[in-house]
């Protein structure tokens, strides 16, 4: 493996009515990362958070690492606003039509790390031209707009053709999984060779976040 594990847990799952609190528990739980799921009801059917969201945490004294998941059809619109909003990666998906190279390389100049996202029925050989221009390659575990969906099983080999890429290209990304993501199906993905875990609903729902933090910390 690249990189020992990374709990990102998914600000969606949080509460709405007190996200400040939502992402503190992410923090005192000892997750490095927060994720940020933003919708657009156009590449996915539903709404969630603005740039304002990441603005008003960081202003409410928010730390994390904010690990911004961009489900829109026009990203290159908005890049600059997520970045002067606090965020500290920016993924974008392969799927619409518009120049991903540019979109990438000007993230990177606003001072961020870049990713490259892929739904399910996106193979990975759509973003094999674009894997040494990223910092984080996010495989979909589940099509994305809603939380709580079951895992998608049949993306472990794109996982771990992702992770051969890495390895026999001497490329440099983190290998991200999201949706229906728990310590089980963390544990098969790690398996497979990703190394940084988002985590809605079984963070958020977890009896012991402490716990389920450490414990996805020391997956082998
Ligand atoms: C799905 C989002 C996910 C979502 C995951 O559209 O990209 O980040 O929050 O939620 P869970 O972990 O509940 O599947
Ligand atoms: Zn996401």
């Amino acid at each position: 493996m690249f990189y020992a594990p990374i709990l990102a847990p998914s600000l969606l799952a949080g509460d709405h009515a007190n996200l400040a609190a939502s992402a503190a528990a992410a923090a005192a739980a000892g997750a490095p990362w927060l994720h940020f799921d933003l919708m657009d009801g156009h590449f996915v059917p539903n709404l969630s958070f603005g740039a304002e969201t990441l603005a008003a945490l960081r202003r409410a004294g928010c730390r994390l690492f904010f690990d911004t998941h961009l489900m829109l059809s026009e990203p290159h619109r908005y890049v600059e606003a997520f970045a002067r909003a606090g965020a500290d990666l920016i993924s974008i998906h392969i799927e619409p039509a518009y120049n991903h190279a540019a979109t990438l390389a000007r993230i990177r100049a606003l001072g961020c790390q870049c990713g490259i996202v892929l739904n399910p029925g996106t193979p990975a050989g759509a973003v094999s031209p674009l894997l040494d221009q990223v910092d984080l390659v996010l495989v979909m575990t589940v099509q994305p707009g809603f939380g709580g969906q079951p895992f998608r099983r049949d993306m472990l080999p794109k996982i771990t053709q992702l992770d051969g890429w890495r390895r026999e290209r001497g490329l440099k990304y983190r290998l991200e999984v999201d949706g229906g993501i728990d310590l089980a199906t963390a544990a098969e993905c790690r398996a497979a060779g990703a190394d940084t875990f988002v985590a809605g609903t079984s963070f958020y729902r977890a009896a012991d976040q402490l716990a389920f933090a450490t414990t996805l910390a020391q997956l082998p």
